[in-house]
């Protein structure tokens, strides 16, 4: 069952919005950089297929004991997006585990906006029936490391893919 459900959260200067479909057009300039792609792979999407990927992604995981959770960070004080963040929530040993990423867009970069976004997303998982939140991050990904170490998680010293495995317990 999907028992978990995106709402918006606002953070001091952000609102995370559940992604929509209609995200893509102003989404699709945001992530138009190909740098973006140097640690998580691929390549920018055009506004068709990045409307594409939404719809799929808002249709919902095609196993019901998965949720996928996806936001838009938008600057409140510049009415526009930044970014996404998103959590995977499924079935994990022991309890249920949140797998949380995030992208902030290349003309946004450098002002603490993914920390922020990072730091709302886990306070409103630490809240929701999930035990465990994990992010994967390239050894060599330093910004990603630091949000990630904004947001309470620590490095398992466990791989995967070639990735390193960080987590942060809730206490549930
Ligand atoms: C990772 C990413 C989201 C960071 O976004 P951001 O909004 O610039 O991050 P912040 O401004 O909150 O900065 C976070 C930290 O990274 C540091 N940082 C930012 N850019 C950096 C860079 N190019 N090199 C090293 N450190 C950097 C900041 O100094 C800050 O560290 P601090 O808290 O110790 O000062 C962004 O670079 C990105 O979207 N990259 C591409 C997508 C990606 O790889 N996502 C990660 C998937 S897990």
């Amino acid at each position: 069952m999907n028992v978990v459900v995106a709402r918006t959260i606002g953070t001091e200067r952000l609102d995370l919005v559940p992604l929509r479909p209609e995200h893509a057009e102003e989404m699709a300039a945001v992530l138009s950089d190909p740098a973006l792609h140097t640690f998580i792979g691929g390549t920018p999407d055009t506004p068709g297929a990045l409307r594409s990927r939404y719809q799929r992604m808002t249709a919902g995981s095609p196993d019901p004991a998965v949720s996928w959770l996806n936001w838009v960070i938008r600057l409140r004080e510049e009415s526009c997006l930044t970014g996404t963040v998103q959590a995977t929530i499924g079935p994990g040993a022991p309890g249920r585990t949140a797998e949380i990423a995030w992208v902030v867009g290349t003309p946004w970069q450098g002002r603490g906006i993914a920390t922020e976004a990072a730091r709302g997303l886990v306070d409103w998982l630490t809240r929701q029936p999930v035990r465990t939140i994990l992010a994967h991050i390239h050894p060599d990904h330093r910004a990603s490391a630091a949000v990630a170490t904004a947001a309470g998680l620590t490095p398992s010293g466990e791989w995967d893919e070639g990735e390193i495995r960080w987590h942060r317990s809730t206490g549930r």
